[in-house]
């Protein structure tokens, strides 16, 4: 029996750690349904999705129009770059623009953070934030912690290390939100520069020495460094922060234990993360990867269920 009270998924900050437990069992049944080999249930066969891009992906996109096709949605895609917005359109009107071809839900990425609350502020239909600039993205963030789930059997009591721009990582937010609801340590590594003053009140630790962060660590999270939202140099050089904060194989080696390591990609390899340890077996991006699909389908179905 599904109780999932929101109309819209914007932060994990909405959410309460039985919400986000709703979402991982629903996930764990639809594991199972992409994994038969017919992979569609006709759950959402009433329902048109858009999924409004007005920033790049491949991940989020793809996965979401995945699990919206196996859930029998209608899917239509829109991406900013080949749309009326190049030509002055303003978010609102492109949307209801959408919307008036009788869409239900919209999936909206956006440079701005806020921009999926201003848009649920407008609209009548379910909206899901696919990463809305430095804000939130909360899928990402419950796929993340599901595939904790999945590879320690639970995500409460467990190290869990964020590395990386912190300051301009909606996927840190959005971790640190899911993973201390439901329990973990976190710990953030990164230059003093990349991580945000008065971080610790969000109960987190800093330290800026990766090595003995991967040493305590059950589970390292390596993040991007995000040039694209970066307009001052905040560390000399990408061969200086790969020295202090790129994750080699001496460094998993010296931690002398089975470290976890994952990556929301896209990955920067030979600046945050060696190849050597991206394909390494102690690597789950790609599993991550998988997981994301059955996560969005459960977000979707539990979204759906308000109508
Ligand atoms: N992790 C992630 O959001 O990747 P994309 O930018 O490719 O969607």
């Amino acid at each position: 029996m599904k109780d999932f009270n929101h109309k819209h998924l914007i932060g994990i900050k909405d959410l309460s750690a039985e919400d986000i437990n709703l979402v991982f069992e629903t996930a764990d049944n639809f594991k199972e349904v992409i994994n038969r080999p017919i992979k569609k249930v006709p759950t959402l066969r009433d329902t048109t999705i858009a999924n409004i891009f007005f920033e790049n992906s491949t991940r989020t996109r793809v996965s979401f129009e995945l699990a919206e096709k196996r859930l029998s949605a209608d899917v239509v895609n829109f991406s900013s770059s080949s749309s009326s917005v190049s030509k002055g359109e303003t978010l609102i009107d492109t949307v209801k623009n959408i919307l008036s071809m009788k869409v239900d839900m919209v999936v909206m990425r956006h440079p701005s953070p806020g921009a999926c609350v201003f848009l649920s502020k407008h609209i009548d239909a379910n909206i899901i934030n696919a990463g809305d600039g430095t804000h939130e993205h909360p899928t990402q963030a419950l796929l993340d912690a599901f595939s904790i789930r999945e590879k320690l059997g639970d995500v409460k009591g467990k190290k869990i290390a964020i590395v990386g721009d912190i300051t301009h990582s909606r996927v840190a937010i959005s971790n640190i939100y899911c993973l201390k609801k439901l329990g973990a340590k976190v710990k953030l590594c990164g230059p003093p520069t990349l991580i945000p003053k008065h971080i610790e009140s969000l109960g987190v630790e800093v330290d800026y020495n990766l090595d003995n962060v991967v040493k305590w660590a059950d589970v390292v999270n390596m993040l991007r460094i995000q040039m694209e939202r970066q307009d001052i140099a905040y560390f000399p050089s990408l061969r200086e922060y790969s020295m202090q904060y790129g994750l080699t194989q001496e460094r998993v080696e010296r931690s002398g234990k089975e470290l976890i390591i994952m990556h929301p990609g896209p990955i920067n390899r030979g600046v945050e993360i060696t190849s050597e340890v991206a394909d390494s077996k102690n690597a789950i991006i790609l599993n991550q990867v998988e997981n994301g699909v059955a996560i969005r389908m459960a977000v979707l179905y539990l979204l759906a269920g308000d109508k």
